[in-house]
């Protein structure tokens, strides 16, 4: 995945400075419908470095997207025709769509300088929400403290922030923008934080009086910078890896079966798990975070793009660990809450079951070592027809559903006596 991109901007001299144009690349939605479609489009993925997966194949009837430069579209479409897969072309140019998503972000950029109130209907740049955060430290000063969970390769403050109203209260850790071109997530915690600060319904209110809220919005800072100045769908952060290769998908690098299953033991490849379990700053310094607040952990939960799917840990097995029935029905649950504003649908269930299985992520690293009651992945919206290229206009409702899930998973957890 990304490999030519990578190549191509190592030949061009590619500086951080320009800007890596997907113009002429197709997105496309392609659904097998038997067990021979989906090994004939795993050996692709594997065989074709040109094309680019976002959604990996997996199982029949499961949709994979696929992202095809200029060149390779009518092939990729004379093969899959050949071989009788349902396709279908869900972007002509994902050049215009990725403009769009920039564009929105340059104008709110200058508005939030001249006024200090969060905006919701576009995606926000790290500047947007550094600049915030210090605001809301100022501001509320009596329940707002910044916190860093270390530096980042390139030497960015990797900025959460603590909201407590009472102290001694139980931690709710949230997280996003493990992966960089996923540009919602950070958008969709920092609502959750605006929410816990300025909001009034009594549910709200319950939610940031009973619990300390320990909020990152941002932990590949790196990453996120560089898909917004050079290379829009860059995944993994930007530390240097063995062959002049660059970054490691933070998603994989916890250590929690490690390596086990799915992600790739190529530097090449956008999903590199690393050499071995936290081998990068971020993750390092983010699991030393959890750790300083681990004994009091009540929920931990992690946010990124996409496939509108709860996880409930563990990756590696479709075994029931540890209170994975009660989570499947607060998670069950509160999806419910969360379809009833824009009805948006989410499947439940462990990663092997309804995702890729993909094995090394934080959530079961969390999970393992300090058992918190609540714990899940949130990927949010949409469900592989635009992915990390979500127009505009489908960022404040998926705040505002993703906000009305984690009230709900609180509510319902209380409602089974798991918080
Ligand atoms: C990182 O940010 C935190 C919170 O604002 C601050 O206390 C800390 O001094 C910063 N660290 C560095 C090295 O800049």
């Amino acid at each position: 995945m990304l490999l030519k991109i990578v190549l191509l901007s190592l030949i061009c001299g590619l500086t951080s400075a320009e800007k890596f144009r997907y113009d002429g690349y197709a997105l496309y939605k392609i659904i097998p419908h038997n067990e021979h479609h989906v090994q004939f489009l795993k050996d692709l993925e594997y065989n074709d470095k040109e094309l680019d997966f976002w959604k990996s194949p997996t199982r029949v009837g499961e949709y994979v997207s696929v992202v095809a430069p200029s060149e390779k579209k009518a092939d990729l479409r004379k093969t899959l025709e050949q071989m009788n897969i349902h396709n279908e072309v869900m972007l002509d140019s994902i050049q215009e769509a990725i403009d769009a998503q920039v564009h929105s972000r340059k104008k709110r950029s200058s508005r939030v300088i001249r006024d200090p109130v969060m905006h919701f209907e576009g995606y926000h740049t790290l500047e947007d929400i550094n600049k915030w955060f210090q605001h809301l430290a100022e501001q509320y000063s009596n329940i707002v403290t910044l916190v860093s969970a270390g530096i980042s390769h390139e030497g960015r403050n990797i900025t959460g922030i603590k909201i407590a109203r009472n102290s001694n209260r139980p931690a709710f850790f949230l997280e996003a923008g493990q992966i960089g071109a996923d540009w919602l997530s950070p958008t969709v915690v920092c609502y959750i934080v605006d929410q816990l600060i300025r909001g009034d319904d009594p549910e709200t209110l319950a939610a940031s009086q009973d619990y300390e809220w320990h909020i990152f919005p941002s932990v590949n800072p790196d990453g996120f910078e560089f898909s917004d100045n050079s290379i829009r769908l860059w995944n993994k952060n930007r530390r240097p890896q063995r062959g002049n290769q660059i970054g490691v998908d933070l998603t994989r690098n916890w250590n929690s079966q490690w390596g086990v299953r799915g992600g790739s033991f190529s530097p090449a490849e956008a999903s590199f798990i690393g050499i071995g379990p936290f081998s990068e700053p971020e993750t390092r310094g983010l699991s030393r975070y959890i750790e300083s607040i681990g004994h009091n952990l009540a929920a931990v939960l992690s946010f990124r793009g996409f496939g509108q799917r709860l996880i409930i840990p563990f990756a590696h097995t479709t075994e029931p660990l540890d209170n994975y029935n009660e989570m499947i029905i607060i998670g069950r649950r509160a999806m419910g809450s969360l379809a009833v504003k824009h009805d948006t649908h989410y499947l439940v269930g462990n990663s092997a079951t309804v995702h890729d299985g993909a094995t090394g992520v934080l959530v079961d690293w969390a999970k393992y070592r300090f058992r918190p009651p609540v714990a899940a992945t949130f990927l949010l919206r949409d469900n592989g027809g635009w992915g990390h290229i979500l127009p505009v206009a489908q960022v404040l409702p998926s705040c505002e559903e993703t906000y009305d899930a984690v009230i709900a998973i609180i509510r319902e957890a209380k409602f089974i006596n798991v918080l």
